[in-house]
């Protein structure tokens, strides 16, 4: 009888273990499980701006140096962008000349006004200059902002290795204020 007891007693001490076994690892993996959850966005920003970094440093192979003249010419190129983990190849253009000072320079196409397309002397009444077709912004061939736009041309950052011209990320105009 005793026996029958003692048996059942531990019996019950099993299965007392292993409900509270159970409700452990429930308990448990629901932590790590909502642990992951709050980490891995953690981790995640954590690495995104490496990943962002990497690609804003990256320098596009554009042109031979030796195909700039002083009169601004357009260049279209692809740029690998990742936005987020979105990842895709864009369509950009720049146009490069020579300066007075005998420098090479870059600038984007995009109207500091609202965002039309501009284009080197394609407007009869602006000659030597950029002009826009929507709103009628024009600038020098430094990218300086004549009428309508309130900024000067963005500028691409630029680098000249073994005769190519390579593009980088777009800044303020370095050649006008
Ligand atoms: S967008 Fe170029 S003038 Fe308005």
């Amino acid at each position: 009888m005793s026996n029958h007891n003692e048996h059942e007693k531990q019996g019950n001490e099993r299965k007392e273990m292993s409900r509270r076994q159970f409700l452990a690892y429930t308990l448990g993996g629901t932590t790590a499980f909502m642990a992951g959850g709050v980490t891995l966005p953690m981790i995640r920003f954590a690495v995104n701006p490496l990943l962002e970094k990497k690609d804003k440093g990256a320098l596009i192979k554009v042109v031979e140096e030796s195909k700039i003249t002083n009169e601004p010419q357009e260049f279209s190129f692809q740029k690998h962008q990742v936005d987020g983990w979105y990842e895709s190849e864009a369509k950009l253009s720049a146009y490069i000349s020579k300066g007075e000072d005998g420098k090479i320079f870059a600038l984007s196409p995009i109207c500091q006004h609202l965002g039309c397309t501009i284009g080197w002397n394609s407007d009869k009444n602006y000659p030597n200059e950029y002009h826009c077709p929507c709103h009628g912004a024009h600038y020098t061939k430094d990218g300086k902002n004549l009428a309508v736009a309130p900024r000067p041309l963005k500028e691409y950052e630029m680098e000249i290795k073994n005769g190519f011209i390579y593009l980088g990320d777009l800044m303020d105009n370095t050649r006008v204020k």
